[in-house]
């Protein structure tokens, strides 16, 4: 029985990886490094250091790993500055209705993001009051695709793995969930998200309606 449902949030709740993007981009620039969208891809769902490290590699660079948490602390400056802006309009289409619903119907709802500034994107949404529990990038230290941060969202939630469904929209999100024995939901690409349970191309279409039909024998 699905009692549960746990959400990744950039890029599941909202899109903020465009303002991932373009802080990550600005510290490129201004370090001469090489940064664009196609490597931006590899940062989704990807922790904040485990990133600085992927555009580091990128770039083929020599820096130590104090220079690489200065770069990280400048790199989130420029985003959570950038969070200013957000409000409730930022959620992706589909997102707030059914978080509204899951409400109604009395699901146990969580957060499982590996993000360190979620309570701040909660906040400017106006988002918090559909979570029972948060759970971000403050709250394990083993990042997707390790299983930790939805496993202690369940845990939390006071329901085992097989109760819950993940809404995921990164690679390594869909690993981490089915790694932690979760019903997965992708929301992307085939080639991104195409080994979750169901996928769809945007939240939008991923309904509660939806996701009851696809797993109508676990409600
Ligand atoms: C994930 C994003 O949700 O959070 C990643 O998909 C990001 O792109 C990660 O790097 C960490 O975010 P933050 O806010 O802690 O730097
Ligand atoms: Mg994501």
């Amino acid at each position: 029985m699905i009692k549960g449902f746990i959400f990744d949030l950039d890029g599941v709740i909202t899109d903020t990886a465009e303002l991932h993007y373009l802080a990550w981009k600005k510290l490129s620039d201004d370090m001469g490094w090489a940064f664009d969208r196609e490597v931006n891809e590899k940062l989704r769902g990807v922790s904040r250091m485990d990133s600085i490290h992927i555009i580091k590699d990128h770039n083929n660079a020599q820096v130590s790993e104090a220079k690489l948490m200065e770069l990280a602390t400048l790199k989130n400056n420029i985003y959570v500055d950038s969070l200013d802006q957000m409000s409730p309009k930022d959620y992706l289409s589909g997102a707030q209705e059914l978080l509204t619903l899951l409400r109604q119907e009395g699901f146990k709802v969580a957060l499982g993001s590996a993000s360190k500034n979620s309570t701040k994107v909660l906040s400017q949404l106006e988002a918090t009051k559909f979570f029972d529990v948060i759970g971000d990038g403050n709250s394990v230290s083993k990042s997707k695709p390790a299983p930790d941060i939805f496993l202690y969202g369940a845990k939390k939630l006071d329901l085992q793995p097989n109760e819950c469904i993940v809404y995921e929209d990164a690679e390594a999100g869909i690993d981490a969930a089915q790694a932690g024995g979760f019903y997965t939901v992708g929301i992307g690409p085939e080639e991104r998200v195409g080994h979750a349970d169901v996928r769809f191309d945007t939240m939008k279409e991923a309904t509660l309606f939806a996701v009851k039909a696809h797993f109508k024998d676990l409600f």
